[in-house]
């Protein structure tokens, strides 16, 4: 009877399993870092787009940056990751995983819009 009390912490640990880290914190972990390449080095620490590297050609400045992707739906943004692109690499991401990306974008500029809202308060 006594040996009940050595498994209940494992159980409670084996039930919380889920909770440890939340939805937002997995998706941004997952934007910061999915499979090595960062989302948010070429789409910036919230998707707003940044640039990635600066060359000069010909006298000529030319940037090449990541675009803003704050407004893009759910189903381009699985669609993009899943495809070849010229800059992007391709991920092999679950959808599971994008739609924690693209719910992390969202809630990520949603709070940045309230800290705005408190600093710009006198
Ligand atoms: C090496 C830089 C780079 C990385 C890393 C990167 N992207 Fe991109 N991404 C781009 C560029 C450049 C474009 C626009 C041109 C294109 O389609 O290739 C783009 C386009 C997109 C688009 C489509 C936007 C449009 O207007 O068509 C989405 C959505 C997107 N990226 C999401 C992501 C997500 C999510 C990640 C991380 C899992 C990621 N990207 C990682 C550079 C990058």
């Amino acid at each position: 009877m006594k040996r009940i009390w050595l498994f209940l912490p494992l159980l409670i640990m084996l039930n919380a399993g889920e909770d440890f880290i939340s939805h937002y914190e997995y998706g941004e972990m997952l934007y910061n870092n999915p499979r090595g390449v960062s989302c948010a080095q070429c789409h910036g620490e919230d998707g707003s787009g940044t640039i990635i590297v600066e060359l000069k050609e010909q006298q000529e400045l030319q940037t090449i940056s990541g675009t803003d992707i704050r407004n893009k739906s759910l189903e381009m943004m699985i669609e993009s990751v899943n495809r070849y692109h010229e800059i992007m690499p391709r991920y092999y991401l679950t959808d599971e995983e994008v739609k924690a990306i693209y719910d992390f974008i969202r809630k990520k500029n949603k709070l940045d819009m309230v800290s705005e809202k408190k600093n710009s308060n006198p």
